[in-house]
């Protein structure tokens, strides 16, 4: 059982591990491009693993080198038929974005997952995928899932989520389609599949006002250098920890601060937290910056609208800062939480609770009457590495000690945390 102590003391300077969108998003277009592709910094995490046991599977060719990884790109129609069932273990990402390059495959396959992934909602890229012509047949729209792909049709989507995944599997199954495929989502979802195709030479049209966005079928993509920047989902975690610890100076370096991704960092400015941007910069297309955190008196904040698919994944440490903020913190527009790794509304509410904290759950968010003393518990994680990771980083402003049930599931997406989080820990 792992056991976190409140932390009098947080100091240094840590780097977090490569993006895990642009990571899977590497593999995927490595796979189709000619040539090879070299992604540098690559998040050796169990979710982006999968992705690259599935490529594998389908005759590609990907050499690992710690977090430099390369990729033999066969190019757009150089997959083979897998001979066994492709396994994307707990990813959402590698299922969704990959269900679209499948469609456009000539041979059918199978995908599964674990138990988690396998209660989590495929409807959403079953739907248009079948619009585009492919046969899917699934568990009442849940993993295993058969796709049977050929010659696509491409479509105009109006999808009813925000939903990068659902976004990016439409665009790669439209590199397969006979012509134009568009995806029109309610808010603008996270751009990395966007910006990437545009990098290996996809023609791509964007307009983000209308949350818009168009790829052309058939590019040539060739194969790329690109140096993965550091996850803004997993520097968020001690962005919170510098904020809510008394006594706390912590720099993140090489932060990926897309603004499609970087919603936390506005919420942090709305509660009154000290962030400093350090060396904003360019790295392989991606917006990139040091930022600086020190202990802050935080105030509550609402936290919704067009905002949220640019923190969603935050959404759960969002919830521990502003049980540390003063007076109240309202989330909503968040009903996607619910189909995450775990329903993250019930679970952030029952952790957050057994911590003496007044939070309430609502059908799209919490609200949460922050800035009472909290204590250490036995946190759930439910396997979630985003609940293991968040509430490691509340126990550090809790009195007494905080458990943890399966602090292994940190690996899905950061498998050095307690290392780097014991790094800043001063007692
Ligand atoms: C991701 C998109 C988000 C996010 C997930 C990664 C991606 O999911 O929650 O962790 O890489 O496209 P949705 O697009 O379903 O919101």
């Amino acid at each position: 059982m792992y056991c976190i102590k409140e932390a009098k003391k947080l100091r240094g300077e840590i780097t977090v591990p490569g993006d895990k969108s642009i990571s899977h998003r590497g593999i995927m277009l490595g796979s189709l491009a000619e040539g090879d592709t070299r992604l540098h910094g690559f998040l050796e995490g169990a979710d982006c693993l999968s992705s690259i046991s599935c490529f594998r599977k389908m005759g590609i060719d990907i050499v690992r080198d710690g977090s430099d990884v390369t990729i033999h790109g066969k190019g757009l129609h150089g997959l083979k038929a897998p001979s066994e069932i492709l396994d994307a273990g707990n990813s959402g990402t590698t299922t969704r974005l990959m269900s679209g390059i499948l469609a456009g495959q000539d041979f059918f396959s199978t995908i599964t997952g674990d138990d988690s992934l396998k209660t989590r909602p495929m409807k959403r890229v079953i739907t248009p995928l079948e619009k585009m012509g492919a046969t899917i047949d699934s568990e009442n729209g849940c993993l295993p899932m058969t796709i049977h792909g050929g010659k696509l049709h491409g479509i105009d989507y109006i999808s009813p989520v925000a939903s990068a995944q659902v976004k990016s599997c439409v665009l790669f199954a439209g590199l397969f389609a006979d012509g134009k495929t568009s995806v029109t989502e309610p808010a603008v979802s996270r751009n990395h599949t966007e910006l990437m195709l545009k990098g290996f030479g996809a023609s791509v049209i964007t307009d983000e006002k209308k949350h818009f966005v168009q790829v052309e079928p058939e590019p040539k993509l060739i194969g790329q250098e690109i140096t993965v920047p550091g996850d803004i989902s997993s520097a968020a975690y001690f962005l919170v920890a510098g904020l809510i610890c008394q006594d706390a100076d912590i720099l993140v370096k090489n932060v990926n601060i897309n603004p499609t991704r970087a919603g936390i960092l506005k919420v942090i400015e709305a509660m009154g937290g000290d962030i400093t941007y350090l060396d904003r910069r360019t790295v392989s297309g991606e917006e990139v910056a040091d930022i600086e955190v020190k202990s802050s008196s935080l105030h509550g904040t609402t936290v919704e609208g067009d905002i949220i698919p640019a923190l969603i994944d935050e959404l759960p440490v969002i919830a521990v800062m502003a049980a540390y903020a003063s007076g109240q913190t309202v989330i909503k527009d968040a009903a996607e939480l619910k189909v995450k790794e775990s329903d993250r509304i019930a679970v952030v509410t029952e952790n957050l609770k057994a911590m003496g904290c007044d939070i309430t759950a609502t059908d799209d968010g919490f609200i949460i009457n922050g800035g009472q003393p909290l204590h250490g518990t036995e946190i759930k994680t439910q396997k979630d590495h985003r609940i293991a990771m968040s509430f490691a980083i509340a126990a550090l402003n809790a009195s007494g000690e905080t458990t943890f049930d399966d602090p292994s599931c940190v690996n899905i997406s950061y498998p050095d945390f307690f290392k780097t989080l014991e790094l800043i820990h001063e007692n």
